[in-house]
């Protein structure tokens, strides 16, 4: 037993091995053309959101639910890229400021989405980027008086009913 070499534990090996792999894996997926397209489609007609409520809807919900996405560096990176065109594409599917010209979601949904805080979505607001799009309550009853305002003034092409499985 006395002065036998205990044997060296593989652990740091077994780091490099999988941080080597992971890195191999991360510059793989970027070849995945999907995520890559951030387009932004023309504005056929904008909503006519006051200033305040404009600048709110711009930093909480319009990279998402309008054509005029901003585009960060790290939406160019595998996955994160994916997770961006996934949610913008689904995102102005269901409700779209640019195509005010095109039937929308009640107020009365945009509302319950935002007081319920299941918009933003979180994975959108923990990024250091997005504080501005954290809402405390004065700011949710803000945003929802002004697009209800909208909705008075400036009502979209039609409303449209949507499900909890949102489709078209
Ligand atoms: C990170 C992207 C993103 C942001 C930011 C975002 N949304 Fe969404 N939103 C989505 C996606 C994707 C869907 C559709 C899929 C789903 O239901 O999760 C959606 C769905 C919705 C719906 C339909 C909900 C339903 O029950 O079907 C409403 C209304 C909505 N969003 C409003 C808003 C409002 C208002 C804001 C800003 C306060 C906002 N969203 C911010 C991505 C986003």
């Amino acid at each position: 037993m006395a002065g036998e070499p205990r044997p060296r534990p593989p652990l740091r090996r077994v780091l490099l091995v999988l941080g080597g792999g992971l890195l191999a894996l991360l510059l793989v997926i970027q070849l995945i053309p999907y995520g890559r397209d951030h387009s932004n489609p023309p504005v056929t007609r904008a909503a006519q959101l006051d200033p305040e409520t404009r600048q709110v809807v711009a930093e909480a919900c319009a990279d998402c639910h309008s054509n005029e996405t901003r585009w960060p560096w790290y939406t160019n990176v595998a996955p994160m890229s994916w997770f961006a065109q996934s949610d913008v594409e689904g995102g102005r599917k269901i409700l779209n400021f640019s195509r005010w010209d095109t039937p929308q979601p009640s107020a009365d949904k945009l509302a319950e989405v935002i007081t319920s805080g299941e918009m933003p979505p979180l994975k959108y607001e923990i990024l250091p980027n997005h504080a501005k799009a954290r809402l405390d309550e004065r700011e949710q009853r803000a945003l929802i008086a002004g697009l209800r305002r909208l909705y008075r003034e400036d009502p979209p092409a039609g409303i449209k009913v949507i499900g909890t499985k949102p489709r078209q």
